[in-house]
């Protein structure tokens, strides 16, 4: 079975191939966001214009035709609204050409399922850790099976924050990438923490971080806004493994591309004999192959959605997970 998936939730629109759970391609073209962050009607109009030749290069890649497509797979929500719907307009058009079923995918599932995918784990806790979102999650089996959230964000995203703090230090580019690497070898001053049970806010921590930066060096403040909501992240995950015992732990989304983070968490799970899985960056980001792996699973499962609407608040604890 080949399937094309196609993401555009936000800033990058990705097209990604995979044949029977083996990625061929993941290609994508991303708009650049400025100091006023993403503008959801202008990175729509540059999705708009390179859907046609992203979907080509990855066809290409994937060394298939569009013809032989089994399904198409694309990004139902959460995301902004404009942006999603090129992805589902252009994901309908090749379905109908083909006559092929089209699937809709939530986004949050994507990034965790393409990491379980390479992981192989069975029952993981999940640190999903996105712009828009940061959630501790793991699979329960109430009436349906589906990832529960055990802790959340009661306000910001982490990766909302990081690049907040980028933009109010003129970082440039002004994402967490950029506040990462100006933290090396900073030095730590005292920050506001915020910690609920497994929950957490980071609104408290991004204002007093930009206060922060009159009168103190950059990289100081980089670096201990970066120490203090990774902290926070493993503090309230590692609450949650423990409660539920899982024997692996997954970081998915934009932000699981911190190695940072990624050291603190594998240190964390090591001391209480859990395994800890990151995919490779490419899959962290946004990207098309993780809506196609979705697709291909969701299509072999049975599960049958003929939904094909968009839902910016497209909530993750709502999908049912059938594989
Ligand atoms: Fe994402």
């Amino acid at each position: 079975m080949i399937v094309l998936g196609i993401e555009s939730s936000a800033h990058t629109l990705g097209v990604g191939v995979v044949e029977n759970g083996r990625i061929l391609a993941n290609e994508k073209e991303m708009y650049q966001i400025g100091d006023s962050g993403i503008l959801p009607a202008k990175a729509a109009d540059l999705h708009a214009g390179n859907i046609g030749n992203v979907v080509s290069r990855a066809l290409s890649n994937a060394k298939c035709t569009i013809n032989e497509l089994d399904a198409v797979g694309y990004t139902k929500g959460p995301g902004l609204g404009p942006c999603l719907r090129v992805g589902q307009l252009a994901a309908m058009t090749i379905a109908k050409e083909n006559d092929v079923p089209l699937v809709p995918v939530n986004h949050a599932v994507a990034h965790i399922e393409v990491t379980r995918h390479f992981a192989k784990a069975k029952d993981p806790l999940v640190l999903y850790v996105s712009g828009g979102n940061s959630q501790v999650l793991g699979l329960v089996n109430s009436g349906f099976k589906h990832y529960h959230i055990y802790g959340e964000t009661f306000d910001i995203g982490v990766g909302n924050m990081l690049d907040g703090f980028a933009r109010a230090a003129k970082l440039n580019p002004a994402w967490g990438s950029s506040v990462e690497k100006l933290a090396v070898g900073g030095h730590y001053i005292n920050m506001p923490y915020s910690v609920k049970g497994m929950d957490f806010t980071f609104t408290g921590l991004l204002t007093h971080s930009i206060k922060a930066l009159n009168g103190n060096d950059k990289k100081d403040v980089a670096y201990s806004i970066q120490e203090t909501a990774f902290a926070m992240l493993c503090e309230a995950t590692e609450r949650a493994l423990l409660l539920n015992r899982k024997k692996d732990l997954l970081l998915s989304g934009g932000v699981a591309q911190s190695k940072r983070l990624s050291g603190m968490l594998d240190i964390m799970a090591k001391s209480h004999g859990v395994r800890f899985h990151v995919a490779q960056n490419q899959y962290n980001a946004d990207n098309g192959a993780m809506i196609a792996v979705v697709a291909e699973k969701i299509l072999r499962s049975g599960i049958v959605n003929h939904d094909y609407s968009i839902d910016q608040k497209y909530r993750i604890d709502s999908v049912e997970i059938g594989w």
